[in-house]
Order: C-alpha cells, then sequence, then structure tokens
C-alpha cells in the first residue's frame, strides 16, 4: 500500500529476508541499549519502530508478494516487529527505575541541614530553673516574692539579727556602696550578698500566715572560678504561720527535692548557726545520679526563723512561728545537669545554653 508523494519504491521486497529482519532488530536492541535515559530512548524509538523503521517499510511490501508468500512473510515481519516493541519496553522500564533511583539520591532533602538562619533567643538556663523553682512552690499555695539588688544594710544584715560587730558580716565578702556625697560616711546600702534581706521585707509587708518563695540575684567579692561567680542566683523560701514546726520544713525539702531531682532524692540536715534562725542547719541532698555515685552534697542552708527575727519585723513569735531555707540555684543547676565549670553558665557562650533546649 502506498500513497501518492510517498516517495517510497515498493520494490524493495530485499527488505522481507529474514536476515535483513534480524538485522533490523539487532539495529534496534543496540540502539535502546545505547540510550542512557528516558528521553533518549524515546529519541531513537521512531526510528525503529515508526512508519519509516525498517519493519514498517518491510511490511509495506507484504502486498507485492505473491499470494502463497504473504503469510510467512507477514508472521516473520510481525515477529521482528514484536521483538523490537519488546526491546523498547524492557529498556523503557529500566530506565524509567533509574531515573527514580536516581531522583530519590538527588531531589533527597537533608533534613538536619541548618535551616534557621536567625535563630530566636531563648532564656537562660538559670532563669528557666528559677522559674521551675517558683512554679513547684506556686503549686503547693506560695507566692513570689522580690526584693532589690540595691539593698538596705539593714535588710541585709541588721533585721536578720546580724549585728554591726557580728562576724557574718565580714565573712560575706560585701559590695559596699560607697556614698554619693564625700565625707558623709557609708551610704547604708550593699549589693544584697543573699535573697535572705526578702524574708524581713515581706513580714514588714504582709500579715501572717506567709508563704513566699524569693527567687533572685545576689553579689558577693568573689573572683570569677570554676566554682566561684560574682553575680549568682539563690532562692529563699519563708513561711510564716501558727504552729509551723521543724517537721513542715522538713517534708517541704523533701518533696523540694524530689520534683528537682527525682523520686529517689531526699534530704538531711546537719546542726548548723545562721544569725537568722534557731535552730539552724546546714541541708544537705541526698543526690541519686551524683557523677561517681550517689552521695550526699551540701545544698544550703535553713532553719526555724530567729524569734528576734520576727520580733524585728512585727510579727509576734508568741503567736506565730516559721521556717526558712535558702540555696544557690547555680549549685542547684551544676548538679542537676552535670555542669562542672560556673563559668560556662556566665559567659554566654549559646553552644552551652543550647544543650538546655530553646525556652523562650
Ligand atoms: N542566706 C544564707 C546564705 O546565703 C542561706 C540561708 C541559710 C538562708 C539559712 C536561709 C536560712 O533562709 O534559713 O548563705
Amino acid at each position: 500500500m502506498t500513497y501518492r508523494n510517498d516517495p517510497y519504491d515498493p520494490k524493495q521486497v530485499a527488505l522481507l529476508d529474514q536476515s535483513s529482519l534480524d538485522d533490523a532488530v539487532a539495529q534496534a536492541e543496540k540502539a535502546f541499549a545505547d540510550a542512557t535515559d528516558v528521553d533518549a530512548l524515546t529519541a531513537v524509538k521512531h526510528q525503529h519502530l515508526g512508519d519509516r523503521a525498517a519493519v514498517s517499510l518491510a511490511r509495506r511490501e507484504i502486498g507485492a508478494l505473491p499470494p502463497r508468500a504473504k503469510s510467512d512473510a507477514g508472521k516473520r515481519v510481525n515477529e521482528a516487529r514484536a521483538r523490537i516493541q519488546s526491546a523498547f519496553e524492557a529498556r523503557l522500564v529500566d530506565l524509567e527505575a533509574d531515573r527514580a533511583r536516581k531522583a530519590l539520591v538527588e531531589e533527597s532533602v537533608d533534613v538536619t541541614l541548618p535551616w534557621d538562619r536567625h535563630p530566636r533567643g531563648a532564656r537562660h538556663p538559670l532563669t528557666t530553673l528559677m522559674d521551675r523553682i517558683g512554679d513547684l512552690f506556686v503549686g503547693m499555695g506560695y507566692e513570689i516574692a522580690e526584693g532589690p539588688e540595691l539593698e538596705l544594710e539593714w535588710a541585709n544584715f541588721d533585721a536578720l539579727n546580724i549585728a554591726p560587730d557580728h562576724p557574718a558580716r565580714t565573712m560575706m565578702d560585701t559590695f559596699y556602696v560607697a556614698s554619693a556625697r564625700a565625707g558623709t560616711g557609708g551610704s547604708g546600702l550593699v549589693l544584697r550578698t543573699h535573697t535572705s534581706p526578702v524574708q524581713a521585707r515581706t513580714m514588714l509587708t504582709r500579715k501572717p500566715p506567709i508563704y513566699v518563695v524569693c527567687p533572685g540575684r545576689v553579689y558577693r567579692t568573689d573572683e570569677l572560678d570554676a566554682t566561684h561567680t560574682p553575680v549568682f542566683h539563690q532562692v529563699e523560701g519563708l513561711v510564716v504561720d501558727k504552729g509551723i514546726t521543724m517537721a513542715h520544713l522538713k517534708g517541704t525539702l523533701d518533696h523540694f527535692a524530689r520534683a528537682m531531682f527525682g523520686p529517689e532524692a531526699a534530704t538531711r540536715l546537719r546542726p548548723s548557726y545562721f544569725p537568722f534562725t534557731e535552730p539552724s542547719a546546714e541541708l544537705d541532698l541526698w543526690f541519686p545520679q551524683a557523677r561517681g555515685g550517689a552521695r550526699w552534697i551540701e545544698w544550703g542552708g535553713c532553719g526555724m526563723v530567729n524569734p528576734r527575727v520576727l520580733r524585728s519585723c512585727g510579727v509576734d513569735p508568741d503567736l506565730y512561728s516559721g521556717f526558712a531555707f535558702g540555696m544557690g540555684i547555680e549549685r542547684t543547676l551544676m548538679f542537676r545537669h552535670g555542669v562542672t565549670d560556673m563559668r560556662d553558665m556566665v559567659e554566654g557562650d549559646v553552644r552551652f545554653t543550647r544543650a538546655f533546649g530553646m525556652e523562650v
């Protein structure tokens, strides 16, 4: 079957030779095998399966054959065409699989790459720990109390039964604040050396029952090293109510310890001396996760509020009793998170703070 304007010469019966057909199949198979991707394969498809492909031209010659030869020739042409078709399909399946495999590798997204070029800030682990401690006590019905960091010498010392000649005044390495006017003596102000003056301020401004915690910044004239910093943080606890005993203190501290350090943590009180408590105790913490095994570590100080302190702050010691405790936040953070150098907490390197999570 030929068409007008078709330049094809219908007398090329040699195309129907089996060797020509085999040749056409071999050439097609080679061309398909040489195609290295789906686009290249589709580009050569027409050449071997299109209307001008050898097998298509051969098919056109069948009509010119004597009737008896037609069926044999038709079968062979169809068979050759089918072989080319299946070679094409097999190669197509391979190349498509290849393409999918490459896409998986080349187009995959590395989810570990940094994505946030403007990281947001987060609160310092000391701040979040103070908040957590505050929350714990608020959950028990306490309130948060605050006081100034530039404190009256009276509140920092006198009100707490630390008289001017008391050794505790010199034991706490205090930053005294000079008076602005020359020759007028001291200013009567210090950078508070502990959070205990907030006890005095609280008793002067609230009526018992008093249940407060006071987290805050304190100052001492220490050099910065692995275990000291001139600016650090404490949390103070104060309870003043009727019938408060040391058992209430012990139960509260045990609960605090377990909330901070896990269910196996416990506290121990060792007799000690603080001018503002009587009796006074050193507070030790049984720390199950301590490096090198569980052991007792010093955590803070505590005791029953000294009646002299109650009296100087306007609370009647015959009606009320109270307990107080105080501990360092830095030390608490160090135990809780295995921090060994205090300088890491003050130098502001985000590689340190980031390890605590980015809590805002
Ligand atoms: N203020 C003390 C200090 O800085 C700690 C302290 C001890 C606080 C006993 C208290 C307490 O409330 O009762 O070393």
